[in-house]
């Protein structure tokens, strides 16, 4: 085999109960889809599986990127679960499932999407992580954490084959436009752009010495597309490991710290990002606190050994103790910044129209 494709497309398509977590039955619809992919020929392997309420089409092939064939399977699948969904009158049934009409590739129409294509190595350890409650730029930190922090990933000081750094392609959001840092010697402009983390995004990271892939994330904005809140954009992040990559230990240890991020409650609060087992991925207090899960896999020959439920181990229990604290710390503030997100990024708001009713009263100083 030459190249393979890791897939991962996503879709909110309906919550159970509320938006806390996903229906059995719909994973398994969402399965049986994907096995006669496999069985045709067109998939390689694949997994389902979810984060909450957001369904996760893990699969490989060898269409490459943005192949339509694999796009409109991934499309057909959400649409034939929101009619599973629709019929248990889950909540928001075809939530993220933004058009009618599928025209060959799923960006821009509501599912979140991270694809690569590698040439797959002697062992390629591979982590698919997954969240609910947030958006892209809660990867920002994370990534630039593995990728360019020697605090935290010690093999960008200690090993010969990660020691030249990696490059980072940073999307504005707002503009739809890309530009490229080059880590350690610009991590300082780097960190001007990403700090601002619903506005400039990490999409891909290669690394230097060879232009390898080393990391994609999904990029979608759903306020954006639809101009309107429909639902936010839980994102997912491919990661490889190992042999001229970070560790997986060093990709874990990016998430160690339950640093902010952007989407509880209607998409419209700050609250710590949790690493949770697999189990514990359910988002229930105040619908959250956002969520994130790591399946680590083995390829093999385009075949996904695992998953491994990464963050299943008690010595991320500290990070998660931490979180609880922050969540409380951060849910005394109710309705003020920035526990609530500033006016221009909150999916819900009453605003205009309390203005309009208040037209007249307020008076020019
Ligand atoms: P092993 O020697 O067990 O392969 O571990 C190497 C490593 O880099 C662990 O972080
Ligand atoms: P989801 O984006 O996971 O559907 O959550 C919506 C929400 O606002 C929950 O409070
Ligand atoms: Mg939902
Ligand atoms: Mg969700």
């Amino acid at each position: 085999m030459d190249k393979v494709t890791i897939s991962v497309i996503k879709a909110d398509i309906g919550g159970y109960v509320g938006h806390s977590s996903s229906h059995p039955d719909i994973l398994k619809r969402a399965e049986d889809n994907l096995i006669q992919a496999r069985d045709k020929g067109l998939l390689i392997d694949f997994k389902v599986m979810r984060c909450g309420d957001d369904l996760e089409l893990i699969m490989t092939h060898e269409k490459g990127e943005d192949s339509s064939a694999i796009h409109k399977l991934a499309w057909d699948t959400f649409i034939d679960c929101t009619e599973l969904a629709k019929k248990m009158k889950l909540y928001g049934a075809g939530q993220d499932i933004l058009s009618d009409a599928f025209s060959g590739n799923v960006k821009g129409m509501g599912p979140g999407v991270a694809e690569m294509e590698i040439e797959e190595r002697k062992s390629e350890p591979i982590i698919v992580f997954m969240a609910d409650k947030t958006s892209p730029g809660a990867w920002n930190f994370p990534i630039y954490k593995i990728f360019a922090d020697p605090f935290n990933t010690a093999g960008l000081v200690i090993d010969p084959s990660l020691h030249g750094g990696f490059k980072f392609e940073v999307l504005d959001i707002y503009k739809q436009e890309t530009v490229i840092f080059s880590a350690p010697e610009e991590i300082y402009d780097l960190l001007v752009f990403i700090g601002a983390k619903e506005h400039y995004i990490i999409r891909r990271v290669w690394r230097k010495s060879d232009g390898a892939i080393a990391s994609v994330s999904s990029t979608q904005k759903l306020a954006l597309i639809a101009g309107k809140y429909v639902g936010k954009d839980d994102p997912v992040l491919i990661v490889r490991s190992q042999s001229g990559f970070p560790a997986v230990g060093e990709v874990l240890e990016g998430f160690a710290f339950p640093y902010m991020v952007a989407g509880w409650m209607r998409g419209s609060h700050h609250g710590p990002f949790m690493p949770v087992s697999f189990r514990d991925a359910n988002p229930t207090r105040f619908d959250g606190p956002p969520r994130v899960i790591g399946a680590g896999f083995q390829l093999s020959n385009g075949k996904l050994i695992g998953p491994r439920d990464m963050f299943d181990d008690p010595s991320f229990d500290h990070t998660r103790r931490m979180a609880d604290e922050i969540a409380d710390y951060m849910r005394r503030h109710g309705p003020f910044e920035p526990h609530r997100l500033p006016l221009g990024d909150m999916e819900y708001t009453t605003l205009p129209e309390v203005r309009k009713k208040l037209e007249g009263r307020f008076k020019k100083e």
